[in-house]
């Protein structure tokens, strides 16, 4: 037992043994500068290989990080319903011509974008023509190019602001602000369903959202509703619209309710 210790420490020793005679220098193929050979290995080193090769590394998970940044801020940041995440131009299926050429404007949107070039759409409809939808498919298509988007629906977001107000909140209404302010594309979902009993064109929600719409000069911006202009003025009050209406192409998706388009009596397509 003892002797089969010792034959292993020995094998190991010798095994593990380095000689100087066993490396030679030798010019490295990749690089053509200085490496070293070890002879019983073939294995051939070269310093400025490995240090290339972490640059390299490192600068590509630089370069994922950078590109996954605009999928990880609308994750974590959108206020939108689950069936709206997988939403995309490619499962829009327009039940109308209207809506057809509603989903070809987005999309040429979307394709022909430039960030800051301040162009604004507002698209409005009844329910369930898909208002949403192309709003979300745009977001989708721009993340991909690399742009910061936000879909945002705009009742949940004034809750959430006011709620920041009572309690220590994990975003705080600055950090809110900010966000809102800076991305290259914000889509403000549903704007005027948070007014409802509430028609006070000065009241605290009404300014906190012209405080976001007007930050985002020069931004573009997407708004949906599903008010025409004098309902909305109604709830936001005529010198509101105009400023939202500056600079704002207005597309109209009148349209069937696609959520009925499979209880027939010619509600839906
Ligand atoms: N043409 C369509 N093709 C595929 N899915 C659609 C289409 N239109 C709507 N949908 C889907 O139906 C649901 C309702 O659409 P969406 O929420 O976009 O409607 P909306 O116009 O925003 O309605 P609301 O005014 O109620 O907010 C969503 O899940 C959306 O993905
Ligand atoms: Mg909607
Ligand atoms: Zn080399």
């Amino acid at each position: 037992m003892l002797e089969a210790m010792g034959s292993l420490i020995s094998n190991r020793r010798v095994s593990t043994a380095i000689s100087f005679d066993d490396f030679e220098e030798v010019m490295c193929d990749l690089c053509g500068s200085l490496a070293t050979k070890r002879k019983s290995t073939g294995k051939v080193v070269c310093l400025k290989c490995e240090e290339r090769e972490m640059v390299e590394r490192v600068m590509a998970e630089n370069e994922q990080l950078k590109r996954q940044k605009p999928f990880r801020l609308f994750d974590q940041n959108s206020l939108l319903t689950p069936n709206l995440r997988g939403a995309a131009f490619e499962n829009y299926y327009p039940t109308t011509l209207d809506l057809g050429r509603a989903k070809e404007k987005m999309s040429h949107f979307a394709e022909t974008f430039v960030p800051g070039s301040g162009e604004n759409i507002l698209l409005t409809g009844p329910c369930g023509v898909g208002k949403s939808h192309l709003g979300a498919a745009v977001t989708k298509a721009l993340i991909k190019k690399g742009h910061s988007c936000l879909f945002i629906n705009v009742p949940k977001l004034l809750s959430k602001i006011r709620a920041t107000y009572n309690r220590d909140p994990e975003v705080t209404e600055a950090q809110w602000l900010e966000l809102l302010e800076t991305v290259d594309l914000l889509v403000l979902d549903d704007i005027g369903a948070e007014y409802r009993g509430n028609h006070d064109a000065e009241s605290w929600a009404v300014k906190k959202l012209f405080e976001i719409i007007d930050s985002r000069q020069g931004k573009s911006t997407i708004f949906t509703t599903n008010y025409n202009s004098d309902e909305l003025t109604k709830h936001l009050g005529s010198r509101n619209v105009s400023r939202m209406m500056n600079g704002t192409k207005v597309l109209r998706m009148p349209g069937p309710d696609y959520r009925l388009r499979n209880l027939g009596g010619g509600q839906g397509a």
